[in-house]
């Protein structure tokens, strides 16, 4: 028998139509190692919601060969203490996204209960319940001179049969937009008795309307966190949910043993110092200036649209030249993110907001772009 066959034979059903994760380096991947002999540029990548700087932090090995603790304290403390809520209402995981899977294995069971999405929002909420074998229920977020992107409130309470989780998405990725405190309530409300509804607030720091207060008030309320953004680490894979503590002791029954590496722990415990904090504050403050400056200036070039709003680090922008305007900074080893297959996003394209070399490159290729465009257009 061929491996294909076997595979054909013995998958499990709901894995087999599944893709595997095309992540927003991977699709570029070839294209950032292209070019001619006398093309020394660095690719500039904005396409994955990171930070423009990185940091230098120290390691301690001296217990590396042990085992590290499932929920290190050092972390767990520093980030209760940073986030201003009880250790015990901390759960450290490998990125946000392991604590969306955590609570979708520990709150779903598969096959008859679904999560409910307000698209176009961040993938890994379908994507994680579809591995889990767990329905995907979609109400669209409202975008008409009611609401930019807000909560369909009344859809959303319409389609509660066998939800037990809502994901919630402030900043929402990738419209920037925030939905209003109100809606969230009444979505909290309805759903008191029968789905934890999940805020995730990866990009909170970018902004200044957390809903931790929301956990105080309502048991049924998760908020998720990341090191990924305004903390400058994607690449450690270090994520918070924020919950009631015996909500987080259900999730304990599901994680690994070992979630977090040993240096992942030195590391996160690093950044969540005083010194980690400040450093932080400082790095989003200066993206956010930026970012400012970039919104104005892409506002005013060829027939950019801007989408959604700016509470993330990240801008939406529609133009009927997007295939071509991609294409052009593929060229140029500039790496943005095509948004338009998500709904209501129609030629839409998502920047991440870079430190002010790479902002001030980007404006000058788009810019040189839509030169080309009218010139070829005389
Ligand atoms: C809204 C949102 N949530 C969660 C994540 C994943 O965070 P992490 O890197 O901690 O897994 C992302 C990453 O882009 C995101 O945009």
């Amino acid at each position: 028998m061929s491996i294909t066959s076997f595979i054909a034979n013995n998958i499990a059903k709901h894995v087999k139509d599944l893709v595997p994760y095309a992540s927003a380096r991977r699709l570029f991947a070839a294209s950032a190692q292209t070019g001619s002999e006398d093309d020394h540029s660095v690719p500039i990548w904005l396409n994955a919601n990171e930070a423009p700087t990185s940091t230098q932090y120290e390691l301690d090995t001296s217990l590396y060969n042990r085992y590290p603790d499932c929920q290190p304290d050092a972390v767990i403390n520093a980030y209760a203490q940073y986030a201003g809520v009880n250790k015990d209402q901390v759960l450290v995981s490998r990125g946000a996204d392991e604590g969306i899977e955590l609570l979708i294995r520990a709150f779903c069971d598969p096959v008859t209960d679904s999560v409910l999405i307000c698209p176009p929002t961040y993938g890994m909420y379908a994507i994680s319940a579809r591995t889990c074998n767990v329905g995907v229920k979609s109400v669209p977020l409202i975008n008409n001179d009611l609401g930019d992107f807000q909560l369909d409130v009344a859809n959303m309470t319409a389609a509660s049969a066998n939800v037990k989780l809502v994901f919630i998405c402030a900043p929402n990725n990738p419209t920037g937009t925030l939905p209003s405190r109100s809606d969230i309530e009444a979505i909290i409300q309805h759903y008191a008795q029968t789905a934890l509804v999940v805020i995730d607030e990866a990009y909170i720091e970018f902004t200044d309307e957390p809903h931790l207060s929301l956990l105080a008030q309502y048991p049924n309320v998760v908020v998720l966190r990341t090191l990924s953004k305004a903390f400058a680490l994607a690449g450690l894979r270090c994520g918070f949910t924020l919950a009631q503590p015996d909500i987080i002791h259900e999730l304990l029954k599901v994680i690994a043993p070992y979630p977090l590496s040993a240096p992942v722990a030195d590391i996160a415990a690093q950044a969540l110092s005083a010194e980690g904090l400040k450093r932080m504050h400082e790095q989003v403050a200066t993206i956010l200036h930026e970012q400012v400056a970039l919104v104005d200036d892409l506002a005013n070039i060829g027939d950019i649209e801007l989408v959604g709003a700016q509470t993330g680090n990240f801008i939406l922008f529609r133009t009927i030249h997007k295939d071509a305007l991609m294409q052009f900074l593929v060229h140029h080893k500039v790496f943005i993110r095509d948004q338009s297959k998500q709904q209501q996003l129609q030629n839409c394209l998502r920047i991440s907001t870079g430190n002010a070399a790479e902002n001030a490159r980007l404006l000058e290729l788009i810019t040189q772009f839509y030169q080309i465009q009218e010139a070829t257009a005389l």
